[in-house]
């Protein structure tokens, strides 16, 4: 089935139950539509004069030139340094081992929260997109586990050119295990569409792989356990291309307390790899005056993928 059938049975089961707007534009299900070439059961209404760089700019041409999947890169089985072992020779006399660390030097200043993990620990050693859902799956690092439904590692495409990073699974991802899935999900689906790229090409996460009941903030010390299993998915995708999806996935990602009106529409960088700010799409449900800067945002994501394919 090609995308345009797809596009006009998702439509049309919208209009049955009564939607007549797409959420992310003005556009009434009758005049998309007439524009995929479906024949409606009521009236259409005329189509409105074409606004350039628009939705439904986006959504008729989100049929063509979707780029062709890449080849599939190699699993992380790259060899690994080993330690050097020391020389047999060397002049520093054996010392006895220290029953704990604190006992070999006055207490200094502490990076991370004592996180060790980004350096070589179980997570960054994991090979595969497939052993870090597994961790996630049993994963005791933070309170949230035992609250949580279900574990939400993300998923997609391991050898996706776009990563996009939300901030935690909601209710439905709990209970689904899947990430996105809600309303604000469906949003971004139809947001990745409008670019040309569908779910199962990019890779979909979240900061947080736990829901925090009732969807409250997650702790500073829930982020820093949680951050190494979104560090190694990046580190074994290598996007092209980060898309931050909200204030606190661009917060936590770029280290800052600027407000995601400030770090939207520029490209930053996590770790060499470009990185995009726009708003979280729940809350493009509830501002729809923030979907034409964040329409711009995912623009400058498709060209920034279409620049990098190069
Ligand atoms: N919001 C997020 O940030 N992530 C999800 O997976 C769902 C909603």
């Amino acid at each position: 089935m090609n995308v345009e059938e797809l596009f006009r049975r998702y439509l049309e089961q919208r209009r049955e139950m009564g939607e007549s707007e797409l959420v992310l534009d003005t556009l009434t299900v009758d005049e998309v539509l007439r524009i995929v070439g479906a024949h409606g059961k009521r009236a259409v209404a005329p189509a409105r004069p074409a606004v350039g760089g628009d939705w439904r700019r986006a959504l008729i041409e989100a049929d063509a030139a979707v780029p062709a999947p890449r080849p599939a890169a190699p699993q992380a089985d790259a060899p690994r340094r080993s330690a050097v072992p020391l020389a047999s020779s060397s002049p520093l006399a054996p010392l006895a081992p220290a029953a704990r660390l604190s006992d070999l030097a006055p207490p200094g200043l502490v990076v991370g929260a004592g996180e060790a993990e980004l350096f070589g620990g179980p997570i960054g050693r994991a090979a595969t997109l497939g052993e870090i859902a597994e961790m996630v799956r049993t994963c005791t690092r933070c309170p949230l586990y035992a609250t949580a439904i279900n574990p939400v590692p993300g998923e997609g495409s391991a050898t996706a050119q776009l990563m996009c990073i939300g901030e935690a699974p909601g209710a439905t991802e709990d209970e689904t295990g899947r990430p996105f899935v809600g309303q604000a999900g469906k949003l971004l689906t139809d947001i990745l569409r409008a670019i040309n790229l569908s779910r199962e090409e990019v890779f979909i996460a979240n900061v947080m792989k736990h829901r925090p009941p009732g969807n409250r903030n997650p702790t500073p010390d829930e982020i820093t356990a949680c951050s190494p299993y979104l560090v190694r998915q990046v580190e074994l995708i290598r996007p092209k291309v980060i898309l931050a999806l909200g204030t606190f996935a661009a917060q936590t990602l770029l280290d800052t307390k600027l407000a995601i009106g400030k770090l939207r529409g520029a490209m930053h960088w996590y770790h060499g790899t470009p990185l995009i700010a726009t708003y979280h799409p729940a809350a493009l449900l509830r501002n729809p005056g923030w979907k034409k800067p964040t329409w711009e945002d995912v623009k400058l994501v498709r060209r920034i993928l279409d620049s990098v394919a190069a």
